[in-house]
């Protein structure tokens, strides 16, 4: 048997849905802040992650999926969205266009040469975001206040933001000798990678995966003892507005992050549900205002940040976060000869155009198992197409909670399921989970917040939601 390749994973079933949910939320939450879709290629140059992410990052020395294509170009699977979105932006001459700052978001698969454990896969994806050419601490706020409106629309309530600053370029080579100068002496105890890391790049130390543990590690300098006044100003303008946006953070001295390209802010975000495991970073993020001019382009401040998907879907699932996952369908066909068996395919085709879920019978099985499959299905109702009702211009249709059936007219059928399914569509009790409303239920946006209660009449049209909106009593 061929088994797929270690690290990486089928999402199927339950867990499918779950996935596509987040990225429904991601699409909301994402156009809502004008943040535009981008979709760069999986395969890159591989010079532009060492020049991009770093010669000296784990990622590159350790984790790149480096291969020659057929014409001999050293090819990279990127393990990072950032650098890729960087290079579209130069290449595409994006810096030119008249609405700037470009806002954009990506939400796909990445690359990294792992050792596979809970929540590190070899294969991983992430949604991201970045804002490229401005410079203003309201951009390092929004990025921030965005991923954590993520978090909070589609549930997640244990989570904390730790945010940090390196600083300008200035302030950054201050750090740099100030740790060269605290390693030195020790840099014998430390992994062969460190003591490399030690001339070329000591921040690197601080993120080292083998040295995590040691106690000169944990009592290295902090970037904030290092920091000019310049960049002290802009790191507090960033907590000023973090505020006003009513975002909870801490400072997290320690936080440096693990790929090169960032100076003043860097922010993690982690998932606090008991159980998770030490990999609970659900995603990071910075200012990164040196990489386009890294990479060939004009100087440009750029922001962004990037989330794991499959650690995003660990941390909802270990909260119970409630989620409108159906898995229901409205009707399922059923039949016993070829001319009904034809009618089914008609009928299937016609009400799923109109919009309803439809199944049939393809296993060629008798009615009681046909019946079996609608109850496994979670059917909400049923129709067993008898030749002799079709021929009246007739159907039966049979709710299968409460078993009742009537005979009604075929001409009749989508209104009677458009009717009889909004009775049947029922809300979540308490935290309600938008999604499995009818067309006229237009989603406040807070339904996650805690003071929000659902009446559980979200089909009728007198629904008032009493969730915190613009309005305390808006209608909805
Ligand atoms: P990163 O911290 O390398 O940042 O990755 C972001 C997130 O991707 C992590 O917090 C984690 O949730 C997920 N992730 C990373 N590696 C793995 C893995 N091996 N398995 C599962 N999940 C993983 C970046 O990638 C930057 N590009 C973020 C950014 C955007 N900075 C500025 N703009």
């Amino acid at each position: 048997m061929i088994q797929r390749q270690k690290g990486c994973n089928d999402i199927y079933g339950r867990e499918a849905k779950i996935w596509k949910y987040v990225d429904s939320i991601v699409d909301a939450l994402m156009e809502k802040y004008n943040y535009n879709y981008i979709r760069t290629p999986i395969i890159e140059a591989t010079e532009l992650f060492h020049r991009g992410v770093g010669e000296t990052t784990d990622i590159v020395t350790k984790e790149s999926y480096d291969f020659q294509d057929k014409g001999g170009r050293d090819i990279t699977l990127r393990p990072e969205g950032t650098a890729g979105v960087v290079r579209s932006y130069i290449e595409n001459k994006m810096y030119g266009d008249a609405t700037q700052p470009v806002k954009v978001y990506y939400n796909g698969t990445m690359y990294r040469y792992e050792r596979p454990q809970s929540g590190r896969d070899r294969e991983l994806t992430q949604f991201g975001m970045e804002i490229l050419g401005s410079d203003d601490p309201l951009s390092d706020a929004e990025i921030i206040s965005l991923a954590v409106n993520i978090y909070k629309m589609l549930g997640l309530k244990e989570i904390k933001v730790n945010i940090n600053t390196l600083g300008d370029n200035e302030s950054r080579q201050a750090y740099r000798e100030a740790l060269i100068n605290y390693f030195k002496p020790h840099i014998k105890d430390f992994c062969e990678d460190c003591q490399e890391r030690l001339a070329k790049n000591p921040l690197r130390i601080l993120d080292c995966k083998v040295d995590a543990e040691n106690e000169i590690l944990k009592k290295a300098p902090k970037t904030l003892e290092y920091l000019n006044e310049e960049s002290r100003d802009r790191f507090e303008k960033v907590q000023e507005y973090l505020d006003i946006m009513q975002i909870n953070y801490e400072i997290d001295p320690n936080i440096v992050r693990g790929l090169d390209y960032y100076n003043h802010t860097v922010f993690e975000i982690e998932a606090k549900v008991e159980g998770f495991g030490s990999n609970n970073v659900l995603g990071g993020g910075g200012r990164y205002n040196g990489l386009v001019s890294e990479l060939g382009g004009p100087d440009t401040p750029c922001v962004g940040f990037a989330c794991g998907i499959g650690r995003l879907v660990k941390a909802l699932e270990l909260e119970e976060v409630k989620m409108p996952i159906t898995d229901t369908i409205d009707l399922f066909l059923m039949y016993v000869n070829e001319d009904e068996k034809s009618y089914a395919a008609y009928l299937s085709q016609e009400l799923r155009l109109a919009g309803f879920i439809v199944d049939t019978e393809y296993l060629g099985r008798g009615l009681k198992g046909q019946f079996k499959q609608a109850d496994r299905l979670n059917a909400k109702f049923t129709c067993v197409l008898n030749s002799e009702d079709l021929n009246n211009n007739e159907v039966k249709i049979k709710n299968n909670k409460t078993k009742e059936e009537e005979l009604i007219s075929l001409d009749y059928l989508i209104y009677y399921l458009d009717e009889h399914l909004q009775d049947e569509d029922e809300c979540c009790d308490d935290d309600c989970c938008c999604g499995s409303h009818g067309e006229d239920h237009e989603c406040c946006g807070h339904h996650h917040e805690e003071d929000h209660k659902c009446c559980g009449n979200h089909k009728e049209g007198n629904h008032k939601c009493h969730c915190k909106g613009e309005d305390e009593d808006e209608e909805v």
